[in-house]
């Protein structure tokens, strides 16, 4: 093979750039993350998710109180959707060249490691303000991923104000029925 050949060094460039398309996929110059550190940064936010999901399965399966009937209709809820989250994690995990996290030490150490445990106290009041905690502790830390990312990676970015919205909400939720509890005692 000639490579002072124009025709073959053009094919050869050819040959390169379907080679890097190929292993870099969506990955391209404009990217101007740091795809892996992203990956790791959304493993742990997704060993959260687990986390929460597990938390709020558990919390369903305890909440038989007669005196809110609606919560474990509400945990359950939730718990739903944190493992949409989880999933929505880890498809981005994939598409950045990432492997998602399906260890369960693994991700119980990077849950902790920003401040998520599971936890079920005995009453359902204690149960809803484990969640709102969680939520919580989940609200900062995809914030700050949120400003840290920028525009550097903006499906990653949309991806991440999508499930905080859903946070939020939860948070809000369950701030709304503490409250409320509040009320009724006073
Ligand atoms: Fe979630
Ligand atoms: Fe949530």
């Amino acid at each position: 093979m000639d490579d002072t050949n124009p025709t073959s060094a053009t094919a050869a460039a050819q040959a390169a750039l379907i080679k890097q398309a190929i292993a870099q996929g969506p990955i391209t110059e404009a990217y101007q993350a740091d795809p892996q550190q992203v990956v790791h940064e959304l493993n742990q936010l997704r060993a959260t998710e687990i986390t929460s999901f597990l938390q709020y399965k558990q919390h369903a399966y305890m909440a038989v109180s007669m005196l809110a009937p609606g919560l474990k209709d509400d945990f359950e809820a939730h718990a739903t959707l944190e493992l949409q989250h989880a999933d929505r994690l880890a498809m981005r995990i994939q598409q950045l060249g990432g492997v998602p996290i399906f260890n369960p030490a693994e991700i119980a150490t990077k849950a902790a490691a920003v401040g998520v445990r599971p936890e079920q106290g005995p009453t359902l009041t204690d149960m809803v303000i484990e969640n709102l905690l969680l939520e919580r502790r989940q609200v900062v830390e995809y914030t700050a991923l949120i400003r840290e990312l920028g525009d550097r990676d903006p499906t990653t970015r949309r991806l991440l104000v999508d499930i905080l919205a859903d946070t939020e909400q939860h948070a809000s939720e369950l701030a709304d029925y503490l409250k409320r509890q509040a009320d009724t005692r006073a």
